[in-house]
């Protein structure tokens, strides 16, 4: 007879308790604890992922990071820093109805018409659903095996029996071990089935690809503790009302964090978008106060960028609005604060709102300078000099301090059709000059040691 136990789980961040409670003691919020039942206790006995340990010499190991393959999405490669590497788990949130599906049976696809071996498990969808999202995708025909099951035990059978490279699972909260209970999706058998899951993966070399789905607090389902337990965690986004979707990296134990991947989506499926700052830069309204363009760089990647803001008089007195999209609350306050004293625009009685247009995320530095002239073109209600690139970093005291990669940053805004590009001073060096002769050529390069001196030029 096997042994039923109830537990109360936080299902934020999986603390285990014996009796309810109202405050989770670990993660500190409030009502965060449900009531699971596990019908059979044996079951929650997950094995130690390892053979046992043996002592070896660091040198003496091979690394499968040479091994990395591509998935055939040259952007969802670049996010996993160069490809898969083999015997991972890579968790793929998202809110519902953003694209994870879509972007895995292309990746499956992709995958399977280099003769990866590979299972495509769906917990959502029935087969023939997975068949008509095929077929949407104007992809070569491939031979790809798709399995509908919400079984944890069948799954792990088909994994073993047919011992697959890769396997997807689409999505974490469908599947259950009903010995643990008969509902999916909560903690305990997310928890568990992870851990299954990462076994399997370390103990075959086999990679899995796992869609997750995101809790109204932006956590994927379930506990955090999911994203412990993986190997690398990324994140699609976009407006749903808008075709861009970003690929984001969380976490990557095998790669670095700062990439992302830009896709549209398209009556057929993901497009890879090749030219990001054309796409963000396209509906740019020529000659409005209030907008300026920044060369960020996005991982290894730079993209130019717009930064919109709005200043308005605040009419009904108390605390002012300041309302930022797309970069840290913090820095936008240090910079309105700055311009207020450096430059002594008055700004304590108004309402300032800035957007980072298409749903990027900046946050670099690099970028104060842009959002300090956006807001002072809006205040003064004139447009900045037309055709600049604005980059910089803005100090406590109103100086502008070197950003890094400056030329690449540079080369961007020339091949956009950029004509100016106002950087910092400390950027200029002799190593600069001999480097960007050929940038010189068409964009000219206005140096600025101070926030004032960046005001001065561009307000004409
Ligand atoms: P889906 O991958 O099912 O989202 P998720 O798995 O994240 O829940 O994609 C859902 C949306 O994408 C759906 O609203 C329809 C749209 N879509 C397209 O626009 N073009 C396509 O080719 C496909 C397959 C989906
Ligand atoms: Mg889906």
């Amino acid at each position: 007879m096997p042994r039923e136990k109830v537990v109360f789980v936080c299902n934020v961040c999986g603390y285990e308790a014996y009796k309810w409670m109202g405050h989770c003691p670990e993660c500190q919020g409030w009502n965060t604890i449900m009531e699971e039942r596990i019908k059979n206790v044996n079951a929650l006995k997950t094995p130690s992922p390892r053979e046992p340990g043996e002592l070896k010499e660091l040198n003496e190991i091979k690394s499968s990071l040479e091994e990395r393959f591509s998935t055939g999405i040259e952007e969802l490669d670049r996010v996993l820093g160069g490809g898969v590497v083999p015997g991972t788990v890579i968790l793929v949130g998202g809110d519902p109805g953003i694209g994870k599906s879509t972007l895995l049976l292309q990746a499956a696809l992709g995958l399977a018409s280099q003769d990866c071996d590979l299972i495509y498990v769906t917990g959502e969808e029935s087969l023939s659903q997975v068949k008509m999202r095929a077929d949407r995708l104007s992809l070569p025909q491939v031979s790809l095996k798709v399995l509908a099951e919400t079984e944890y035990g069948r799954i792990a059978e088909q994994i073993e029996k047919n011992n697959p490279q890769v396997v997807v699972v689409d999505s974490i909260q469908a599947i259950m071990k009903s010995e643990l209970g008969n509902v999916p999706g909560s903690v305990v058998q997310v928890r568990e089935i992870t851990a299954s899951l990462t076994h399997l993966a370390k103990s075959r070399q086999i990679t899995f690809f796992i869609i997750g789905h995101v809790t109204k607090e932006g956590a994927i389902a379930g506990p955090r503790l999911l994203e412990h337990m993986v190997d690398c965690v990324l994140y699609f986004e976009g407006e749903r009302y808008q075709s861009f979707r970003i690929l984001r990296s969380i976490k990557n134990r095998f790669g670095p964090t700062n990439e992302i991947g830009i896709f549209t989506m398209e009556s057929s499926g993901l497009q890879e978008v090749q030219n990001p700052s054309a796409l963000f830069l396209n509906q740019r309204p020529q000659n409005m106060p209030g907008s300026s363009v920044v060369p960020t760089m996005e991982g290894t990647r730079p993209l130019l960028v717009e930064i919109q803001a709005l200043v308005t008089p605040s009419y009904f007195g108390g605390t002012p609005r300041r309302t930022s999209t797309g970069l840290d609350h913090n820095r936008a306050a240090i910079i309105i604060a700055v311009l207020e004293k450096r430059a002594g625009m008055q700004l304590f009685n108004c309402d300032i709102f800035i957007n980072v247009v298409g749903g990027v995320k900046i946050m670099e530095p690099a970028a104060d300078l842009g959002i300090a002239l956006s807001i002072a073109s809006s205040l003064r209600d004139k447009p900045l000099l037309e055709q600049t690139l604005i980059v910089g970093e803005i100090g406590l005291t109103g100086e502008v301090r070197p950003v890094s990669r400056i030329e690449e940053r540079l080369r961007e805004g020339l091949k956009m059709g950029f004509s100016r590009c106002i950087v910092p001073q400390g950027n200029i060096s002799g190593n600069f000059l001999s480097n960007t002769k050929e940038i010189k050529k068409d964009l000219e390069i206005v140096s600025v040691a101070t926030l004032t001196q960046a005001l001065n030029i561009v307000f004409p």
